[in-house]
């Protein structure tokens, strides 16, 4: 079994170099190579992610692979082809579409994600299950980040989100694949960092992933801050639209979560008004209940008194209350 995923890994290696080839020598690569460029990513981004290309052919892949002695077998095992209805051959997976290598910390390519250069469906393609890759249990590009306690991590959504913020030095940033942030992935960035920046989508998917984020990270004893996306707007968006410095600032002004869910909780809600203080005090009280830190505790019943017009003995109380 250590041989075979040896032979995979070889094999994942090795179609990154095919579709890297192709992204940079061939005439089909050089539309791909337009689209990298309109989407602002240097040819020294291209290298460091080793960004590719696979050609709308059915079997660009499949040749190659023959050529080099590749068993179909190993292909098949590792996502990147899928056999025909029919049962008689195969087809490459990954059409047409801008190919960003998977790796895991130890730098094994493990799977792909493929973004159609289109409006073809779906926008992202990735690796399926394999015996070398799982979407849960990884993120990208945690093998480029510093092993560094003190370092914040900014955690993504997307690999353009990723690789953008790379490319203009903020150097600590991992993607979650997605909007799904599990477990797994949190105890794995756990052992990278203390503290985590959750930097999603500010759209309704990338909010409630945030909501659900947040409790798994903080589970897993990370420090966990929320940056406050512009509305509709991604990292790589804003750095596109605002630049860097602008995305720099949020990030400083990034809050802690507590903070971040007293925010959410009272937006919507007038607190001049009487129902919306006990709207507003409701809630907050149950975002409380989360904090075991009996100074921290005083800190935010302190601040909401003073805004409520209220004792911080009431809010303290009532968070003891509910925490029974
Ligand atoms: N994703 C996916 N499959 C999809 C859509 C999204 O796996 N059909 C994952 C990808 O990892 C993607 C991330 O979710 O990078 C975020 O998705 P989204 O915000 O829709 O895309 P962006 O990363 O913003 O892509 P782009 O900027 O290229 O449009
Ligand atoms: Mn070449
Ligand atoms: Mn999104
Ligand atoms: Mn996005
Ligand atoms: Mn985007």
């Amino acid at each position: 079994e250590f041989q075979e995923k040896r032979e995979y890994l070889r094999v994942n290696r090795l179609a990154a170099k095919y579709y890297n080839h192709c992204l940079l020598h061939t005439r089909e690569g050089s539309k791909a190579m337009e689209y990298i460029k309109e989407r602002g990513l240097t040819a020294e981004t291209v290298e460091k992610f080793y960004l590719g290309y696979a050609p709308p052919s059915w079997d660009g892949l499949i040749k190659f692979a023959h050529f080099e002695g590749v068993k179909i077998d190993t292909l098949e095992k590792i996502g990147l082809i899928i056999p025909r209805k029919d049962n008689k051959g195969y087809y490459d997976r990954f059409r047409n579409r801008l190919m960003f290598p998977i790796e895991d910390v130890t730098k094994n390519i493990i799977g792909f994600g493929g973004r159609a250069l289109d409006e073809s469906m779906p926008k992202y393609l990735n690796t399926p299950e394999t015996p070398l890759f799982s979407k849960g249990d990884n993120l990208y590009a945690l093998s480029m980040i510093k092993k560094d306690p003190a370092l914040d991590t900014i955690v993504v959504e997307g690999y353009m989100d990723c690789i953008t913020l790379h490319q203009y030095g903020f150097n600590q940033s991992v993607a979650s694949l997605g909007t799904a942030l599990t477990k797994n992935q949190a105890r794995l960035l756990k052992k990278y960092t203390d503290g985590v920046i959750l930097s999603y989508d500010a759209d309704e998917a990338g909010k409630a992933a945030t909501m659900r984020g947040i409790d798994i990270l903080a589970q897993e004893g990370l420090r966990v801050k929320v940056l406050n996306m512009p509305n509709g707007k991604d990292p790589d968006e804003v750095i596109k639209t605002y630049g860097p410095q602008h995305f720099q600032k949020l990030l400083t002004d990034s809050m802690d979560f507590i903070s971040y869910k007293l925010f959410l909780a009272k937006k919507d809600i007038n607190i001049q008004t009487h129902d919306g203080k006990l709207k507003f005090i409701k809630r907050a009280v149950d975002i409380l209940t989360g904090v075991d830190n009996e100074p921290e505790l005083e800190l935010y019943a302190k601040k909401l008194a003073s805004e409520l017009g209220i004792s911080v003995q009431a809010i303290k109380k009532e968070v003891q209350r509910r925490k029974l």
